[in-house]
């Protein structure tokens, strides 16, 4: 078991102190954010672009993600790993389990699947067999062709309603965590009041449990140039990726990262 587990996690949204989240691919990244504080680890399928140059995430395999966890494992100093079920290896109940099963056997503490309330039953199953989820809501990458492009969600009163209902649906099921990527701050905050379990946000605003964002962006490395608006440069002001990952996780517990400029309005 990892020093920060499910209930340490749920104790710090209790406390309102914020939770730090970083992606991860390999154990030397791993290591030095565990050294910088970083309390959970999530190998997001964002690594089929920003290691494998796609443009985007469909083409990563479950074999590519059970690579990444293991290498991740092995650098971990006691953050929760996290590890993305990637495009349709869940599109079975049955195939759910077992690619889940597949990442916890390489190191995962939890998987994290995109969607919404049609996940209910999954999560159950999951859960009842051990395996934590956290459900990626908002913008889902892996949905980039339905949603027309990497869009802001929820904007609308009727998407932001449905969002909302979805989120505490996923709670009320058993899911362990919520990630909010690209959804205006207010929904993002009143999501985060609506549910017992920790909202993790990434372009959520700053009053979700806590934040995560891509480790290459947040060093401020682009394959494509395009920076999107929630993320900053923290190697700015610092002169080592150590003095980097050790800014964001004290700019994210003291709430000065996410600042109002990287949040979206409905
Ligand atoms: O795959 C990933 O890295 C993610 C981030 C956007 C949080 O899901």
């Amino acid at each position: 078991m990892p020093d920060v587990t499910v209930s340490t996690l749920l104790k710090l949204k209790q406390k309102g102190e914020k939770i730090t989240m970083l992606t991860a691919y390999d154990a030397t990244f791993a290591q030095a954010a565990c050294e910088a504080g970083v309390e959970v680890l999530l190998i997001g399928d964002s690594l089929g672009m920003v290691l494998q140059g796609h443009d985007s995430t469909l083409p990563v395999t479950l074999a590519d993600m059970a690579y990444h966890t293991a290498s991740v494992k092995r650098g971990n100093q006691g953050a929760l790993i996290i590890a993305d079920l990637p495009f349709m290896t869940n599109a079975t109940l049955e195939q759910t389990l077992s690619s889940s099963a597949e990442l916890m056997r390489a190191g995962a503490h939890m998987v994290k699947i995109e969607g919404a309330a049609w996940l209910a039953e999954p999560i159950r199953q999951l859960a009842d067999r051990g395996v934590p989820v956290c459900v990626h809501m908002g913008l889902t990458p892996q949905a980039v062709n339905v949603l027309g492009g990497y869009k802001v969600q929820g904007r609308s009163d009727t998407a932001a309603r449905q969002l909302r209902a979805d989120a505490m649906a996923l709670d009320q099921a058993g899911a362990a965590m919520i990630l909010l990527e690209c959804v205006p701050s207010e929904l993002a905050a009143e999501i985060t009041q609506s549910v017992k379990i920790p909202v993790i946000g990434i372009g959520a605003g700053s009053d979700t449990d806590g934040q995560v964002l891509v480790l290459h962006d947040m060093l401020g490395l682009s394959l494509s140039g395009r920076v999107p608006r929630f993320v900053k440069n923290f190697m700015e002001g610092q002169n080592s990726i150590k003095g980097a990952l050790a800014a964001y996780v004290h700019e994210v517990k003291n709430r000065s990262f996410p600042a109002a400029e990287h949040g979206f309005s409905a």
